[in-house]
C-alpha cells in the first residue's frame, strides 16, 4: 500500500525530473545549509533547514545534510555524522521512508560529491564548489511549491491542530489576568514546542499593543482586566507551519460586536478562497468588509465608495490580506505567475500583498483580515485626508483596545475550501 509520503515523494521527483531535462541537468543537490555563529561568539542562531530540502523528508533536518537527485534513480541522503561528545548523537531516524531513499552517511571531511556527474546544479543558502549555479532553476522548482501534496495537507492540519490548542490555553489565561510572557509560555506548553521551535516569533499583545502588527515584546507585568488578547502564533510539523491569529476579549461591549463582524467578514472570505479567484479580488472584496464594517460601527461617516476612494480602509487595515503558507511561513513564489520566474507585484493600493496570484487548488493560504487603531496611521489620517468622515471621539473611545486579526489557513478547493484553522479549532472544544 503506497503511504502519503510516498505519493509525496513520486510528486517531488517528477517535479525535479522536469526541471533536470528543462535544464539540462545530470544532477540536482539541495542543501540544508551550515549552522550560523553570532558575531565573536560560540552560539548559533537557531536553524531552519533551507525549505527546498525539508520538503524531500518527512522529519525536520538539521545543517550540513544534502539530498542529491538524479534522474531515474532514488533520492540520496547524505547525512552528517558526528563525532563529538559535546552534542547529543544523530543518528539516521529509523522509518518506513528509508526504502525509498539511499543513505550515505558523511563525516565532516568526506568527499562523497567526488561521485556526483558533470552538470550538477545546487539549490541552497551557500553556493557549492562541486556544483554549478543553474539560473532560473530556483524559480522554476518555487513555483509548484504553492500547490500542496495530501502528505504536506496532512502535516499542516497537525500543525494547525497543535497552534489551536496553544491559542485555547492562551486564552484561559488571557481572561485569567497573566502577562504577556505567561501567556506565550501558556501557549508553548500546550503547543508542546519551545520558542526557537516556533515557525515565527509568537506575537502576543495585551490591550494597545494589539495595534502593533509585529509586535514582538512579550511584556511581564500584569494587567488588571486587560480588555484585548491578540495572539498570532502557530506550531510546526516536520517545518510545515500553522499561522494563527485570533483576538479574544474580557468584556461584552461594542468593541467585542466590533471583532464579532471582522469574524463574519473573515469566515466569507475564507468560504471564497476557491480554484480561479484572483486574490487581489479578495484582497479588493476585504477593503470593502472594512469600509462597511466602519459605517456601521460609526467610526467613519463616509459610505463605502467614499471611503475607498479617500483609501480610508487602508488606514485601520494596512497590511495585505494573506500570503502562501508551507515550509516558510510567508512561503515562496508568492509574487510568481509561471515557471519562468515572471513577477506580478502587488498593486500600488496594496503595496504590501504577498499574494498576487490566481488561486488553485490544493495551494494553502492564509485569511487574515484586521481593523487596528494605529495612532501613527490616524494622525496622518487627520493631517492628509480632508473630510476623511471619521468620529475622532469614537476612535479614541477604541485605541485602548489596541485592534484586531483574525487569521485562519484554508487549502483552495474547486467549490468548498478547508479551513484547517476552524476546524482545529472545533477538534479542541
Ligand atoms: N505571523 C505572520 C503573518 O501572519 O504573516
Ligand atoms: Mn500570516
Ligand atoms: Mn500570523
Amino acid at each position: 500500500m503506497t503511504t502519503l509520503y510516498q505519493e509525496h515523494l513520486v510528486v517531488l521527483q517528477q517535479r525535479y525530473q522536469d526541471a533536470m531535462a528543462h535544464f539540462d541537468l545530470n544532477a540536482i543537490v539541495l542543501a540544508t545549509g551550515g549552522k550560523c555563529y553570532y558575531f565573536q561568539d560560540d552560539h548559533t542562531v537557531p536553524f531552519h533547514a533551507y525549505s527546498g530540502a525539508q520538503q524531500w523528508l518527512p522529519f525536520t533536518l538539521g545543517a550540513d545534510t544534502f539530498v542529491v537527485l538524479q534522474a531515474g534513480q532514488k533520492p540520496t541522503l547524505v547525512w552528517p555524522i558526528r563525532e563529538d561528545f559535546w552534542h547529543a548523537a544523530n543518528p539516521v531516524p529509523s522509518g518506513d521512508w528509508q526504502k525509498d531513499w539511499h543513505i550515505v552517511p558523511a563525516k565532516k571531511d568526506d568527499q562523497w560529491f567526488n561521485s556526483l556527474p558533470t552538470n550538477t546544479a545546487w539549490l541552497g543558502p551557500e553556493p557549492m564548489p562541486f556544483a554549478i549555479p543553474c539560473d532560473g532553476l530556483k524559480a522554476y522548482v518555487d513555483f509548484s511549491k504553492a500547490v500542496k501534496t495530501p502528505f504536506e495537507i496532512e502535516a499542516m492540519r497537525r500543525a494547525s491542530l497543535r497552534g489551536a490548542t496553544g491559542h485555547v490555553a492562551a486564552e484561559a489565561a488571557f481572561l485569567a489576568g497573566k502577562s504577556e510572557l505567561e501567556i506565550h509560555l501558556a501557549f508553548l506548553q500546550a503547543s508542546q514546542q519551545s520558542a526557537i521551535q516556533e515557525p515565527y516569533p509568537g506575537i502576543v499583545g495585551l490591550n494597545e499593543h494589539a495595534a502593533v502588527l509585529h509586535y514582538e515584546h512579550k511584556a511581564t507585568d500584569h494587567i488588571p482586566n486587560a480588555r484585548t488578547l491578540l495572539i498570532d502564533a502557530g506550531a510546526n510539523e516536520h517545518g510545515y507551519a500553522s499561522d494563527i491569529t485570533r483576538t479574544f476579549t474580557r468584556y461584552e461591549d461594542d468593541f467585542r460586536a466590533l471583532v464579532g463582524d471582522l469574524d463574519k467578514i473573515e469566515k466569507t472570505l475564507c468560504q471564497n478562497a476557491v480554484t480561479g479567484v484572483a486574490f487581489r479580488d479578495l484582497h479588493q472584496q476585504t477593503l470593502i468588509g472594512i469600509a462597511e464594517l466602519l459605517h456601521e460601527h460609526k467610526i467613519c461617516a463616509l459610505s463605502v465608495e467614499e471611503q475607498l476612494a479617500k483609501r480610508i480602509p487602508q488606514v485601520f487595515f494596512p497590511h495585505g490580506l494573506g500570503h502562501l503558507l508551507g515550509l516558510q511561513v510567508h512561503d515562496v513564489g508568492g509574487h510568481q505567475i509561471d515557471q519562468v520566474g515572471t513577477l506580478r507585484k502587488p498593486d500600488e493600493d496594496a503595496p504590501f500583498l504577498r499574494l498576487t496570484r490566481t488561486l488553485e487548488e490544493n495551494m494553502v493560504i492564509t485569511i487574515e483580515p484586521g481593523l487596528y487603531f494605529i495612532p501613527m496611521l490616524i494622525e496622518k489620517m487627520q493631517a492628509n485626508i480632508p473630510q476623511h468622515g471619521c468620529d475622532m471621539t469614537r476612535i479614541q473611545h477604541f485605541m485602548p483596545y489596541g485592534g484586531i486579526r483574525i487569521e485562519d489557513n484554508v487549502v483552495v478547493k474547486n467549490t468548498q475550501p478547508e479551513n484547517l484553522t476552524r476546524d482545529a479549532f472545533e477538534k479542541r472544544h
